[in-house]
């Protein structure tokens, strides 16, 4: 029987220690402020940014939320993100995704502040973590990486395969694994022989948003299992891109879904905002 490495106790492991430091940043007089900008109704997104709210609740954040009718135009959203840009309250910028289709998702990206993007979407932040010189991190890839490092896993020298190659989490996942000196392998919808490649990895990230893509005749013995993928099944459970039970049968560790990626994405978005808030006051 494989490991379970719990997503909901390391997050809450990370989110006391983000507390902690916000009570001393706040005898500085040092709050950390997050705008979410929300455009459009869609039921997942709700929940999601409703659930970052309650996370600046938790930690003592300053928090806005930003509901936009989903007709908003592309100069409406760009004229706010401006605006958030040069509020003094705001150290971060999140601008929830995918956007409606009039709006061009890049142009609104390249217009946040890299300064206050704890998203690490901003073109600038992507060549800093290209390069190994970044403040912020994608909120899915590092709360991957936390994971793994919290619950032992060693990286240096190990083989990582990376399923999934989206520009949130597979591309920007496979740098971070790369910075810790693993072995990193793409694998996408158009790898030959991806059973093949997958079974080399002693760690697997799977982010491709199949449900029980990944089965356990495709692992190597031993090897951790990280389920990025969260879909719902016709009859409404959550559902990984792992097939659990025949991947806990041969893995050493694997996380649960739900329970082990998602808690951690937002905690990640926390941490980042928090470094945005100190960057601010040049701590
Ligand atoms: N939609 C799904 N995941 C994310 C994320 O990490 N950031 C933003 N801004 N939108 C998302």
């Amino acid at each position: 029987m494989a490991q379970l490495i719990s997503g909901k106790e390391i997050s809450a492991a990370i989110r006391a220690e983000l507390k902690e430091e916000t009570a001393r940043l706040k005898e500085q007089d040092v709050v950390p402020g997050l705008a979410v900008v929300l455009v459009g109704d869609d039921p997942a997104s709700k929940v999601y940014v409703r659930n970052k709210k309650r996370a600046c609740e938790e930690l003592g954040y300053y928090s806005e939320e930003h509901t936009l009718p989903a007709d908003t135009t592309q100069e409406q959203l760009l004229e706010l993100v401006k605006r958030l840009n040069g509020d003094e309250r705001i150290h971060g910028i999140l601008v929830q995704l995918p956007l409606p289709r009039q709006i061009d998702e890049q142009s609104v990206i390249a217009a946040i502040d890299p300064d206050k993007d704890v998203d690490a979407f901003h073109p600038v932040n992507v060549g800093r973590i290209m390069i190994g010189d970044y403040r912020f991190v994608p909120c899915t890839p590092a709360g991957v990486i936390e994971l793994l490092e919290r619950s032992g896993v060693e990286l240096e020298g190990k083989e990582c395969v990376v399923i999934g190659r989206s520009n949130i989490v597979g591309k920007p996942m496979a740098m971070l694994l790369l910075h810790k000196n693993a072995t990193v392998t793409i694998c996408h919808s158009r790898t030959k022989d991806l059973a093949d490649v997958v079974r080399r990895a002693d760690v697997v990230v799977v982010a491709i948003g199949r449900p029980k893509f990944l089965t356990g005749d495709m692992l190597k013995k031993g090897a951790v299992v990280i389920d990025v993928g969260t879909s719902r099944l016709p009859d409404g459970k959550l559902c990984g891109d792992a097939d659990f039970v025949s991947c806990e049968a041969v893995c050493s560790q694997i996380t649960p879904v739900p329970g082990g990626v998602g808690p951690m994405t937002i905690t990640m978005l926390m941490k980042n905002t928090l470094t945005a808030a100190k960057m601010r006051a040049g701590l």
